[in-house]
């Protein structure tokens, strides 16, 4: 081990927690409709920090309909290779205020070694691990940095991909590091193997000119909630496997989810059933998921007596990697045509896609992520599948299809990520700042 870096970012601590939690105090929501000002603060905070770290040529960048990235460059020296470093610095909606305790998302406090508040998990750690990882190096390091850090990640599609098309030369690097997942659980050095894609879509259905007294009218005319919901019911079997022609799926051979681990950190209620078949870990890295994300219809509380003439739901469908989302989506809107019921009007608007990925794991760079990984936590490294999507990574891939690329973060199930009380552990923030910091250095060896 490198004993001055493991004291070094150690030190660093106190620091970059109180980065990451100055960031977090940013309400950075990209979603339309959330103001632009605390977003485009942080984008402002996020060049200062990596200036801050030593890393020259930082500068705003447009990206089209999106808020600006930041971008920064150190060449490499002495031929040594160049890495690119990822983040993304939106964050989600935080959602109710009640449900979070104390009931301020954007005002981060720390618990038993936890950071918590919106977007100190997703991705914010992931900015802070980068510029750890920078102010740990040595001045002597060679190898050449790029860092780009955007703030439309969590909105889907976004002008960031065409960016990354259009920048490719800028951009060019032997290895690309995603600091935007976590681990298999909290303090198992983990690298990602693989991401789903995803395709989503509304579905509308229509039946009456407008709502009309329910006893009056009930019993002949349909319901568009009532129709709504029996094409819902067709997107599964009854094991609640996905039942949309069309959809594939890919062998999953990663490490095992456990179903009690599984249980417990989706927080599935005792009694109820899961769903589908195969392992756990096939389920969720190497098979569709379908889930229907909002409906629209009146609310319970003040429900009339009337029959509801029109009603919208979002489907959120995930894709096993290597599926082509634009295929997906195809198939889901075709099967929610084809199950509309008594020839109800049926409107199905394609919504976000992204596609999926699946890493190269027998390079040079692959090996020394593993190599920093195992060092910085002491323990063998597991390789898994993550469930959800970075879209981005495809069109990474696709711009600079030579380089490497790393997935890792200190995301891990415990920090709720995209939920109320969303958290970091800042013990995992260090070793992922070391393990960076650590792989980095290493990787004039590796070539
Ligand atoms: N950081 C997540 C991706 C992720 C999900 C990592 C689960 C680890 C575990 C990323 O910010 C995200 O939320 N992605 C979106 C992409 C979508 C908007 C296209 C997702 O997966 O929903
Ligand atoms: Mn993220
Ligand atoms: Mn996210």
């Amino acid at each position: 081990m490198t004993p001055d870096l493991q004291a070094t970012v150690k030190d660093l601590m106190p620091r970059l927690t109180e980065e990451l939690k100055q960031l977090v105090r940013l309400p950075s929501v990209a979603f339309p409709g959330f103001p632009a000002a605390p977003v485009e603060q942080a984008g402002v905070a996020v060049a200062r920090l990596l200036a801050d770290a030593g890393l020259p040529d930082v500068r705003m960048m447009d990206v089209p309909g999106a808020p600006q990235a930041v971008f920064g460059h150190r060449p490499a020296r002495d031929g040594a290779p160049t890495v690119l470093l990822y983040a993304h610095y939106d964050v989600q909606p935080a959602g109710p205020e009640e449900a979070w305790e104390g009931g301020r998302p954007f005002d981060p406090v720390e618990r038993d070694g936890r950071l918590y508040g919106r977007g100190a998990a997703d991705d914010k750690s992931g900015i802070v691990m980068h510029a750890g990882a920078l102010l740990a190096l040595e001045d002597d390091c060679p190898v050449g940095v790029k860092v780009l850090i955007e703030g439309q990640e969590e909105a889907g599609e976004g002008g960031i991909e065409e960016f990354v098309a259009a920048n490719a030369e800028l951009l060019e690097a032997d290895v690309i590091v995603i600091s935007d997942v976590g681990n298999y659980a909290l303090g198992v050095p983990t690298l990602t193997t693989s991401l789903r894609g995803m395709a989503a879509c509304d579905v509308e259905v229509e039946t009456l000119e407008g709502a009309v007294h329910s006893g009056m009218f009930g019993g002949p005319a349909p319901d568009a909630l009532v129709a709504l919901c029996r094409i819902i019911a067709t997107l599964h079997d009854d094991a609640g496997s996905p039942a949309v022609a069309g959809l594939a799926t890919m062998e999953y051979d990663g490490a095992p989810y456990d179903e009690a681990a599984y249980r417990t950190d989706a927080g599935v209620l005792d009694g109820v059933s899961l769903i589908g078949k195969g392992s756990i870990g096939q389920r969720l890295y190497g098979a569709p998921s379908i889930n229907v994300i909002g409906i629209d219809a009146p609310r319970v509380d003040g429900a009339a007596n009337a029959l509801i003439p029109k009603a919208r739901a979002r489907v959120s469908v995930r894709l096993a990697p290597g599926q082509d989302p634009a295929d997906a989506l195809k198939a889901v809107q075709a099967h929610l045509e084809a199950a509309a019921p008594w020839n109800v009007m049926i409107k199905v608007t394609p919504g976000t896609t992204g596609e999926g990925f699946l890493a190269k794991t027998d390079g040079p760079a692959y090996a020394a992520a593993t190599q920093a990984l195992r060092q910085a936590f002491g323990k063998e490294v597991v390789h898994y599948g993550v469930g959800g999507s970075i879209p981005l990574v495809a069109a990474f891939l696709a711009a600079i299809p030579d380089a490497e690329i790393i997935l890792w973060g200190p995301e891990e199930p415990q920090c709720k990520i995209h939920a109320p009380n969303e958290s970091v552990d800042l013990a995992e923030l260090e070793r992922c700042t070391l393990a960076e910091a650590l792989f980095i250095a290493g990787l004039c060896d590796a070539r």
